[in-house]
């Protein structure tokens, strides 16, 4: 039976109603709650939406070389095309202004820029990329907020000596460093030198499940690697690289640019999988072990350690997702106690059956609003309140028909809860300066491929039109202009 036209409109009011009823009776968090300079923003990293791998005189990078081999991606894909936004990044642009933005978090390829690392020509097609999305954000009142390394570097880099395991990598960092601050320094002013650096060396050098896939029993089944050893050596490279890049910012730039420089880590909360001593003293060691590992370290000379402090950050960036229990396995037997290697702990979301908060389509994320209060304080108070951004919080959606996806209430919920503890926190006293939602599309999520769905908008990753998800009207929503006003009012009245 074919349905009568007044029937479609009703059915189509009804969603429009039941849309509007489930957007506009959030009222619990809005921008007004937040400082009027806070930044909102979303994110989005190089490799997971930019596809053209070979466009532009870019060379292969490790990711690229890695997802392309058989097995390693969930679903047989890789990032060949993506999101095409190297082709399509106007429209992105165009899709961040609509929602009203004020700041864009994204990293830039090493590859594209440095095809051959230090041993060849700085790429003007790579720079002229990322120059044209800088100019496009500037345009429309976005702040661009870069990234240096998500995870990604070019191959020839791990053919040559190994990448992370060889301390040369720091002079090709350092230099890699120095071009994107002389090329675009003049107008970033936030630069985050590493994206969760935790979750690259535990991943490629622990478990072997990133590149360059190096591990040893019993933390993975890899042909190469030892995992005792080389993800210390990794740590040890990269956190100097860190520190070679910060102080060159620091020495010829920062007092030009007038930027801030910092780092960005993986950050999920932890709580004791039961109320003893034990398991509260293995949430410390998986704080330690997981968060702090990159800030100390053993074995550094007393020129290396000079080099460490003057690199010290403006910024912590936070990206928080999830909570989980942790149980002790040092002083008692776990089904497996490597989940965090040294630290000795098993991690888990779920407990007598019940899960620590409501399960995402991604493996050990759950819902706990709470955990942003936890991590934002353990962080305020173990750094002395530095100055932080929430660089990454986000909803995990399982690959789906465009129907299920688009009215994403789940993922406005999970931003709306997040929001509200952030801003408790924030009026205690924590300095957060700004909160990035992951992400602005749907994209490659790494191991997963196209399985997840974080974005703001969906992708058709077929035709490569993009469609708004009723969570990018939410946020649009949430950043109007009226809330800015509110927010504005409620300082000037604090000043009063
Ligand atoms: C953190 C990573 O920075 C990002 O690349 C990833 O897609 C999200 N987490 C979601 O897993």
């Amino acid at each position: 039976m074919r349905s009568q036209p007044c029937s479609i409109l009703l059915r189509l009011l009804l969603i429009h109603g039941l849309f509007l009823r489930l957007t506009s009776s959030r009222t619990t968090v809005h921008r007004g709650q937040f400082p009027p300079s806070f930044l909102f923003g979303t994110a989005t990293s190089s490799f997971q939406i930019e596809g053209g791998y070979l466009q532009g005189n870019k060379s292969l990078s490790n990711w690229d070389v890695f997802s392309h081999m058989p097995g390693k991606i969930e679903d047989g894909s890789n990032a060949d095309v993506a999101d095409d936004h190297y082709n399509l990044f106007l429209e992105d642009i165009e899709l961040m202004h609509s929602l009203g933005v004020d700041a864009y978090r994204f990293s830039i390829a090493w590859s594209r820029v440095l095809p051959q690392g230090r041993f060849g020509e700085v790429n003007s097609e790579g720079i002229e990329f990322y120059n044209n999305i800088i100019d496009a954000l500037l345009v429309r009142d976005i702040k661009p907020f870069v990234t240096l390394n998500h995870y990604d570097l070019p191959q020839l880099l791990e053919d040559r000596y190994g990448s992370w395991l060889s301390s040369e990598i720091q002079l090709d960092f350092g230099y890699f460093a120095q071009v994107c601050f002389e090329a675009f320094g003049d107008r970033v002013t936030y630069w985050s030198i590493f994206n969760e650096p935790n979750v690259l060396i535990y991943h490629g050098y622990l478990l072997g499940t990133y590149p360059p896939g190096r591990c040893s029993y019993p933390f993975g089944n890899c042909s190469y690697g030892d995992s005792a050893l080389e993800p210390y050596i990794a740590t040890h490279n990269l956190v100097l690289s860190h520190a070679t890049a910060a102080e060159i910012y620091r020495k010829y730039y920062q007092e030009k640019q007038g930027g801030m420089i910092g780092i960005v880590i993986s950050a999920p909360w932890f709580e004791p999988y039961d109320d003893t001593p034990a398991d509260r003293l293995a949430v410390q060691r998986s704080l330690a072990f997981y968060f702090a590992c990159i800030s100390r370290l053993p074995t550094y000379s007393a020129e290396e350690r000079k080099k460490l402090l003057e690199g010290k950050l403006d910024f912590i960036g936070v990206n928080h997702y999830t909570t989980l229990y942790v149980k002790d396995c040092m002083f008692s037997s776990c089904a497996s106690p490597y989940s965090l290697g040294d630290a000795f702990v098993y991690l888990t979301g779920e407990k007598d059956g019940a899960y620590i908060g409501e399960r995402t389509a991604m493996p050990l994320f759950f819902v706990v609003p709470r955990g942003m209060e936890g991590i934002v304080t353990y962080v305020k108070e173990r750094y002395n309140n530095t100055p932080m951004f929430i660089t990454e919080n986000g909803y995990a959606q399982p690959a789906g028909a465009i129907k299920d996806s688009l009215n994403d209430t789940k993922r406005i919920e999970y931003h709306e809860n997040y929001l509200a503890v952030l801003s408790e926190v924030v009026r205690k006293g924590a300095d957060v300066r700004g909160y990035f939602i992951w992400s602005l599309l749907d994209n490659f999520e790494w191991l997963h491929g196209y399985l997840i769905r974080f974005g703001l908008h969906y992708v058709d990753f077929q035709t490569l039109k993009r469609t708004p998800k009723w969570s990018a009207t939410w946020y649009t929503e949430f950043l109007s202009e009226d809330n800015k006003i509110r927010a504005i009012r409620k300082t000037s009245t604090y000043k009063m």
